[in-house]
């Protein structure tokens, strides 16, 4: 939940880290931080500036003083032990600030290590579970930072990414990684230690991932990684293809309103990425041909927007492949004891692959013998690493808090593995697959269709703004969207919004609507349309505006309801993919309304790595 950057080079790093940090800023924005060592005369020192609120202001505190120095380590925090303040804002050090570290995790058992330290004469000056980190490291230097670190981590529950710094040693810097992600940039004549690539794709796109309990040395011209039991190990560097423009505004306000817009691209990458000459191509070694044929259940696991797209994948592969789907909370499959029938296929859904709940129920399938397969946005995340197999979405890097051109991503790979899934257990025919593979090509240019209508959805969310609640409703292949579409609302621009089936309103909600509770509706040309009109109508009858997303060229709807999206037509089984696109920028454009940061909504947080 946060972001961590560590600097070891030639280079003056302030302003260095400051670029990463701000790069990593939406993995957590409370407070933030940077310690650089400067050697002068074969004196070293330290300087260190940290700051409440976001990476403005340690900006403009670094702009008032010189920071000079060639090795450093930088934070940006998503408060979880102690609230925002400067002295819970990392770096923390130690008793004689000689040696300084940033955390990205939660020490569970930071307590009684804490008790244990004051009791030896560690002065703690912050709340925060990671000072314990620093002052053990004091506790247990002898001569070898590396050895200090390995030693501190013996005694530590929890999980973490950790970089270390110390007067001392004034050319190295010390990582590690349990459960938080951590990798090593690779440059000439100096080297990162950070949470995930994009932060110093300007410098570099040469990777060494850390793993599971590994501890890593760094110096400018060497970096020497140790496994869990300290034996030294050697890596092949991994090489990423993503730019450094890829990650940057492009004259957009906002980055989710970059990504909104770049969803055409992403959908259409994705379906390329996995569709060569009219067939679904997926590796054996992904999912093996026999898992598949003889799968008795699937299960899909996931957290919030990646959990609706699974609601989309379940659907799909009970439509296509006539197979169970079990769609499941991440954070409540790890801890229910599920029952997985062998063999059974767990799909993980997770944009960054670093969503600890979600690796956590990956772990718990692979110990109950299920075969995973996740659906990352990132090669080389954590939840790739511990999976069997994975299929990848191909939207490029995602720095706007709120999920957009991931999720669609996500739902073209769920509809194309549905498909293959169906072709393999032989309950679909080839042509029918040349069919559905038509439609989902064309996919793009229809999701492009609803971005033209961008000023329309403008004007709504001028009208729409005002209401304090919204509830969301549609049916069948129409739930997942509204699903994703409140809580969009919600997270960005902070109203309360609710989704429900259309039909279970009459079951208690239809109690809130009224006129200051409109409602948002899915009403595409499908199987149960006459049976969302009714729904519609029922609300219109208790005093609700209706704001309906339909069909191009509906002309019932357009009697009923008060103010109409429309949207291409599209089978029923694939409108999720079209539907959420103006939900998304409707959210958006609230949110921009009312005057919210949607980049950086509060109490959020891309990347969720703490239970
Ligand atoms: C909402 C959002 C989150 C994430 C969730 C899972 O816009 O982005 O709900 O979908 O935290 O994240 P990943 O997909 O990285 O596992």
């Amino acid at each position: 939940m946060c972001g961590i950057i560590g600097y070891v080079g030639e280079k003056d790093c302030a302003s260095i880290l400051l670029n990463g940090l701000k790069r990593l800023e939406y993995r957590g924005y409370d407070s933030s931080g940077i310690a650089v060592l400067n050697s002068v005369n074969d004196k070293n020192e330290i300087s260190m500036i940290r700051r409440v609120g976001n990476l403005k202001k340690l900006e403009k505190a670094l702009s008032e003083v010189e920071m000079k120095g060639s090795l450093g380590i930088g934070h940006t925090r998503w408060a979880t032990h102690g609230k925002p303040h400067r002295l819970n804002a990392h770096p923390h050090s130690d008793c004689k600030n000689e040696i300084l570290l940033v955390h990205n995790g939660i020490i569970e058992n930071y307590e009684p290590l804490r008790k244990e330290l004051v009791l030896k004469g560690h002065k703690f000056v912050s709340e925060t579970d990671t000072e314990v980190l620093v002052h053990l490291v004091e506790e247990l230097y002898k001569d070898d930072l590396v050895e200090a670190v390995k030693e501190t981590l013996k005694r530590v529950e929890g999980s973490y990414a950790i970089v270390v710094m110390s007067i001392k040693c004034p050319n190295q810097l010390v990582g590690a990684r349990y459960d938080s992600p951590l990798v090593v940039g690779l440059g000439d004549d100096e080297n990162f230690l950070v949470s995930d690539m994009p932060a110093v794709l300007e410098h570099t796109n040469k990777f060494l991932i850390i793993d599971q309990g590994e501890i890593v040395n760094v110096t400018k011209g060497k970096v020497e990684i140790y496994d869990r039991n300290g034996n030294k190990i050697n890596k092949k560097p991994y090489k990423t293809n993503w730019d450094i423009s890829l990650a940057e505004k492009e004259g957009y306000e906002d980055f989710m309103l970059k990504e909104i817009m770049e969803q055409p691209v992403a959908v259409r990458e994705t379906y390329r990425a996995h569709v060569y000459k009219h067939k679904i191509s997926l590796d054996e070694s992904s999912l093996p041909l026999e898992i598949i044929k003889k799968a008795k259940k699937i299960f899909v696991i996931a957290c919030g927007t990646s959990l609706f797209a699974g609601f989309v994948a379940k659907g799909v592969i009970e439509k296509f492949a006539k197979i169970t789907v079990d769609v499941v909370t991440a954070s409540e499959f790890r801890y229910m004891n599920p029952i997985i029938p062998d063999p059974s296929i767990i799909i993980a859904i997770s944009q960054s692959g670093e969503t600890l709940d979600t690796i956590a129920g990956i772990r718990e399938a692979k110990k109950k013998k299920a075969w995973v397969l996740v659906v990352s946005n990132v090669m080389e995340s954590s939840a790739v690493r511990e999976s069997d197999g994975a299929m990848y979405t191909f939207a490029g890097p995602e720095i706007g808090v709120a999920a957009s051109k991931t999720h669609t991503s996500q739902i073209m790979v769920s509809y194309l593995l549905a498909l293959y899934l169906a072709k393999i257990r032989g309950t679909i025919t080839e042509d029918e697959i040349a069919f559905h593979l038509e439609t989902l090509k064309g996919v793009p240019d229809k999701i492009k269709s609803v971005l033209d209508n961008h000023d329309k959805i403008k004007e709504l969310a001028d009208i729409y703004h005002k209401f304090p609640n919204f509830i969301f409703i549609g049916r069948k292949f129409g739930l997942p969207a509204v699903m994703e579409g409140a809580l969009k609302l919600k997270e960005i621009s902070y109203i309360h919004a609710e989704a429900y089936p259309a039909g279970e309103m009459k079951h208690g909600p239809i109690a809130l609507v009224g006129e200051n509770c409109p409602v948002v509706a899915i009403v595409n040309k499908s199987s149960i349309y006459s049976k969302i009109i009714s729904n519609i109508n029922e609300v219109k009858a208790r005093g609700a505006s209706v704001l309906a997303l339909a069909t191009i060229g509906d002309s019932k709807i357009k009697n009923l309801a008060d103010h109409v999206i429309e949207v291409p037509e599209i089978p029923e089984e694939f409108s999720a993919i079209i539907n959420v696109v103006p939900l998304q920028l409707f959210a958006y454009e609230v949110a921009k309304k009312l005057g919210c940061n949607v980049d950086q909504p509060r109490n959020l947080a891309k990347t969720v790595t703490v239970e």
